[in-house]
């Protein structure tokens, strides 16, 4: 079976947790990035980068390698971003044609909001998550 963890991660946590899926089960590991990085100051990145899940923008992405036929299941890993999908993510959905695929997914939080992210993904996805 062949499995790709498709992850975002602004400050490491989801990138360490992608890793480590990736190396125990031997999947590709494909790290998005924006074109437009987002501001490095943390408290400046809450205000752009809060602002910016709440309207579900799509920042350009740089360019990475995935196909969905490849793969028999995607994990998507992301932050919770003001209690939404983080952009880079929305990004992700939109390019890529996920219908039909088994999909997994987790979320890196400080406080909470994974159960209502990974429920706006399923709801994004148009189906439940195999594992969440
Ligand atoms: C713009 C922004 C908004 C955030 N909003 C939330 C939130 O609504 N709830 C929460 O629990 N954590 C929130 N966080 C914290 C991150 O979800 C948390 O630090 C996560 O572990 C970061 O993952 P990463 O290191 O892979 O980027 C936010 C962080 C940023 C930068």
């Amino acid at each position: 079976m062949k499995t790709a963890v498709v992850y975002y991660s602004y400050s490491g946590n989801c990138r360490f947790v992608a890793d480590k899926i990736a190396r125990n089960i031997n999947a590709d590991l494909i790290g998005l990035e924006t074109v437009d990085s987002y501001p490095d100051k943390r408290a400046k990145n809450f205000y752009f980068g809060g602002k910016s899940a709440l309207m579900g923008e799509t920042p350009k992405l740089k360019p990475y390698e995935f196909k969905a036929s490849d793969y028999d299941l995607i994990i998507i890993g992301l932050p919770v971003w003001a209690a939404s999908i983080t952009p880079p993510i929305n990004t992700f959905l939109k390019e890529n044609d996920l219908k039909g695929k088994k999909i997994a997914g987790y979320a890196c939080c400080s406080i909470g909001g994974t159960e209502r992210v990974l429920n706006k993904l399923e709801s994004e996805l148009g189906t439940k998550l195999v594992a969440r």
